[in-house]
């Protein structure tokens, strides 16, 4: 595997390269990313990834400065899984001077769920991505359905933009007990790792009435929420929406997902399920 610190290196080399599929992380590499690598074998001739903690993404009082780093593990996972070249720049290469120019996603979809909750967050995200796609050039690119409304968004953006990038999905790599892998699982107690799956359980449950025939998704919504509450929890939300554009769905709307956000101890946990 090469590792590529500049643009104009990285672009140079990948000239050759034939057909990309991208797969852009934060790093701090579990099977949920390296699945994705595996996947994107067969959407392209080289599967490019980029390892780059986003400024932009993290809001003031969030875990930029904590996020797990590490570097030389993540390198020796991408080089095992088959990922032919790494884009790893520092904020210099990425952000020369500050990005003034960015990527504002539609607030319906951008201010909802995890948008209510992390203002600013899909802005970051979209403007970061687009960069990474101007400079990897990809045919396709590979985004885990763990985060679903940063794959919608970005399914969005390229939509309009109009970019001749294919959008692919990864399915949520979960642990034994159903917990979804997660950079920000490291940040568990030992408790709080035992409690975590309880997420999980609580939106599988809401799917599962979803398909023996519940309708008042309010109700279950508001269930779930009261459980991980009851277990020490502070949810944020659990919502149960349209899968296309995560929008309330009306009666008897099919191709829904139930998705939820919340903090366990001071750790944010997300996870979402298609119904
Ligand atoms: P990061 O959290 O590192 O995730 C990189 C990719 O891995 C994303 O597409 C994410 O959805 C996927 N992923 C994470 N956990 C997963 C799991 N358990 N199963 C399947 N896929 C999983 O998401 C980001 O980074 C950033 O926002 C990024 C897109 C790189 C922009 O900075």
């Amino acid at each position: 595997m090469r590792i590529h610190d500049t643009i104009t290196g990285l672009r140079a080399t990948l000239k050759s390269a034939g057909r990309i599929a991208f797969v852009p992380t934060m790093g701090n590499l579990h099977e949920g990313h390296i699945a994705l690598m595996r996947q994107a074998q067969a959407h392209g001739d080289a599967v490019v990834s980029s390892l780059f903690v986003n400024r932009l993404q993290f809001g003031p009082k969030e875990d930029f400065d904590t996020y797990p780093r590490t570097f030389e593990a993540d390198c020796e996972k991408m080089a095992a899984v088959g990922v032919a070249h790494l884009f790893a720049p520092d904020e210099k290469e990425m952000y020369p001077t500050p990005q003034a120019y960015h990527v504002q996603p539609d607030p319906a979809q951008a201010d909802i769920l995890e948008g209510e909750f992390r203002p600013g967050f899909f802005r970051g995200v979209a403007t970061v991505v687009l960069k990474l796609f101007s400079i990897v050039q990809p045919q396709a690119a590979l985004f885990g359905k763990k985060d679903y409304q940063q794959l919608m968004i970005l399914r969005n953006m390229v939509r309009e933009f109009a970019l001749p990038i294919e959008i692919v999905p990864g399915e949520t790599v979960r642990a034994a007990d159903g917990l979804a892998l997660s950079s920000r699982n490291g940040y568990l107690s030992e408790a709080e790792r035992a409690e975590a799956p309880r997420l999980y359980r609580a939106l599988d449950g809401v799917r599962r009435a979803i398909q023996a025939g519940e309708c008042d998704l309010a109700r279950l919504e508001r269930q779930a929420m009261a459980e991980l509450r009851a277990h020490g929890w502070s949810p944020q939300y659990v919502a149960v929406r349209k899968q296309l554009d995560l929008q309330l769905p009306a009666a008897h709307d099919s191709g829904l997902v139930v998705l939820g956000a919340a903090l366990l101890g001071s750790t944010r946990l997300i996870d979402s399920l298609e119904v």
